[in-house]
């Protein structure tokens, strides 16, 4: 087998107090400049050409709305362990975490393949911090309340340390329909 080339693996989520995510398999708030952020986010490439592998659990992907696809940039791969096909817009179907890095990682995605964004749910989400090429955490802290159902896993802020700065992130505190909120990268520290 080919060797696998590393791709940087990078979480990205919106949580609010209490690390509360999603509610009845939707997103708590409405926070469009927050949600613009995602997409540019998990869209953006260095050039022409090159795509990222976005990795969704199925609740994610099914309440995702149709008109968000196709999407720019973007090569989708829905886990599962019961669906035998990949959903409608979805290009690969995997049956574990792994796999779906695989994918990625070797040809012949791996020419083209830039950044692997896990978008959720809480299992992508706790295998990606497993995993040993998880670079980067971008988790924005959403300064209110709401009643949640899911929630962002724990994650030790040691090893994953808060930058100051982070280029492309808006530092300054953003507020829309009354809610504060935050964008926040957390970056693994690489001499451990
Ligand atoms: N605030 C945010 O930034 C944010 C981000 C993402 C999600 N959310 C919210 O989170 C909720 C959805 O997340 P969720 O955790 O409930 O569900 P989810 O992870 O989207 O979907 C769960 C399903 O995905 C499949 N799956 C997940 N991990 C897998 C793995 N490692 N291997 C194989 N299959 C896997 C399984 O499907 P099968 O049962 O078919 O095997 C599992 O039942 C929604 O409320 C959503 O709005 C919020």
């Amino acid at each position: 087998m080919e060797k696998e080339r590393r791709k940087p693996v990078c979480l990205i989520a919106a949580a609010c107090r209490g690390l509360g995510i999603g509610k009845d398999g939707k997103l708590p708030w409405h926070l469009p400049s927050e949600f613009k952020f995602f997409i540019d986010s998990i869209t953006g490439v260095s050039k022409p050409g090159k795509m990222n592998l976005l990795i969704w659990g199925t609740r994610c992907w099914f309440s995702t709305p149709e008109v968000l696809f196709p999407m720019a940039n973007t090569l989708h791969v829905v886990l599962s362990k019961t669906l035998e096909s990949a959903p409608k817009h979805a290009h690969f179907l995997c049956k574990d975490f792994d796999s779906a890095v695989l994918l990625a990682s070797q040809p012949p995605l791996s020419d083209v393949i830039e950044t692997i964004w896990v978008i959720g749910g809480v299992q992508p989400y706790k295998d990606a911090l497993k995993h040993p090429w998880c670079d980067l955490i971008y988790l924005t802290d959403v300064r209110a309340t709401f009643d949640c159902d899911v929630f962002f896993p724990e994650f030790d802020k040691r090893v994953f340390q808060l930058q100051d700065k982070f280029p492309g992130v808006p530092s300054e505190i953003q507020e829309e329909n009354g809610i504060q909120f935050k964008y926040e990268v957390f970056k693994k520290k690489t001499d451990l």
